[in-house]
């Protein structure tokens, strides 16, 4: 393994926790993860000297500098009102951090959405697929990952999904909220997709760091990375519920219809991992386990307690 130094804008999101969290307990390795407040992506001034004094430290160490930009807005029905501030993160942002690596010499992976896709295929997404998103946040992420790819960088794109983790706002939490709060819930069994925990999603993209650092990044700069699987939202809600200890009975099907949200979601994002395992990568496990995993690791943070 490679004594790594891992920058991490956005390191207090979901992702970005988890992967200060895995860093943090392996020794050798460094990682600076600062939140929004202590470095904004959006200010290039700002992130030129964070990445340029990162890129010294690290070699000044003697370790391998590589930045992993969970940093993105995120909101996505609040982008639909909002499009400027999310244009401004998710490609704006997602630009000045390539353009700083291009320069400091920094390999860049970046990690993008399922919501690229319309949502209207019958098989797992290919990178390669046709994207068509469907919403400001889709189109900014979009935009987003050709900013970084025509940058000049070297950098790799990695899409996920349905991101669940100790930390922020998730449906996992959001079940275990509206548990307490409903005796019966009503979950869209019409939209699929595959359950990611925030976990498995950084140790995948630790793996991928590795090989970049060491000059060995996949010739495909654009990979999905998810936990394996599929499921509706439904699906996933009675796995939470089970978790929970919670009758599953106290669950309703519903469609999407009959929920409507500013944002339309793609009915089908399910993302295709074969590019992954060709690049020689781990494929993460099936979402079950990783549930289980996350509940044990985690339960008093994903109930709520
Ligand atoms: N969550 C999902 O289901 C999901 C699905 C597919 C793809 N993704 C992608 O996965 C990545 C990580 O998502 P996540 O779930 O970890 O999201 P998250 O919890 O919302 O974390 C995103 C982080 O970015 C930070 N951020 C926002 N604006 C910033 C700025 N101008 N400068 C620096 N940091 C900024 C936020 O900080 P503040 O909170 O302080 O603003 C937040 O900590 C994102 O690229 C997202 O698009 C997520």
């Amino acid at each position: 393994m490679s004594r790594l130094a891992v920058l991490v804008p956005g390191g207090r999101g979901q992702l970005g926790s988890e992967l200060t969290r895995i860093l943090a307990a392996r020794a050798g390795s460094l990682v600076h993860a600062p939140g929004s407040g202590e470095l904004d992506i959006t200010d290039g001034e700002e992130v030129t000297d964070a990445v340029d004094s990162f890129a010294e430290a690290a070699r000044d160490a003697e370790l391998r500098p590589v930045v992993i930009n969970p940093a993105a807005y995120t909101a996505v029905d609040a982008a639909e009102s909002d499009p400027d501030r999310a244009r401004r993160i998710n490609v704006d942002g997602a630009a000045a951090l390539a353009k700083a690596c291009r320069n400091s010499g920094l390999p860049l992976v970046h990690v993008s959405t399922d919501y690229v896709f319309p949502g209207d295929a019958d098989r797992p997404y290919e990178p390669t697929d046709v994207t068509g998103p469907r919403t400001v946040y889709g189109r900014t992420k979009l935009e987003g990952e050709h900013a970084v790819l025509e940058s000049g960088a070297r950098v790799w794109v990695v899409r996920t999904a349905w991101v669940y983790g100790a930390r922020g706002g998730n449906f996992v939490k959001s079940m275990a909220r509206l548990s307490r709060e409903r005796d019966s819930l009503s979950v869209v069994d019409d939209q699929v997709g595959s359950p990611t925990w925030a976990a498995d999603l950084a140790h995948g993209l630790l793996e991928l760091a590795e090989k970049v650092v060491r000059r060995q990044g996949p010739e495909q700069k654009v990979l999905h990375c998810t936990n394996s699987g599929q499921a509706s939202w439904y699906e996933f809600a009675r796995a939470i519920f089970a978790h929970l200890g919670l009758e599953e009975a106290r669950l309703q099907p519903c469609t999407t219809a009959d929920f409507p949200r500013p944002a339309p979601r793609p009915a089908y994002s399910v993302l295709s991992d074969a590019a992954w395992r060709q690049a020689g990568l781990t494929p993460l496990r099936p979402w079950r386990e990783a549930l289980a995993a996350a509940f044990e690791t985690d339960g008093e943070a994903l109930r709520g307690e």
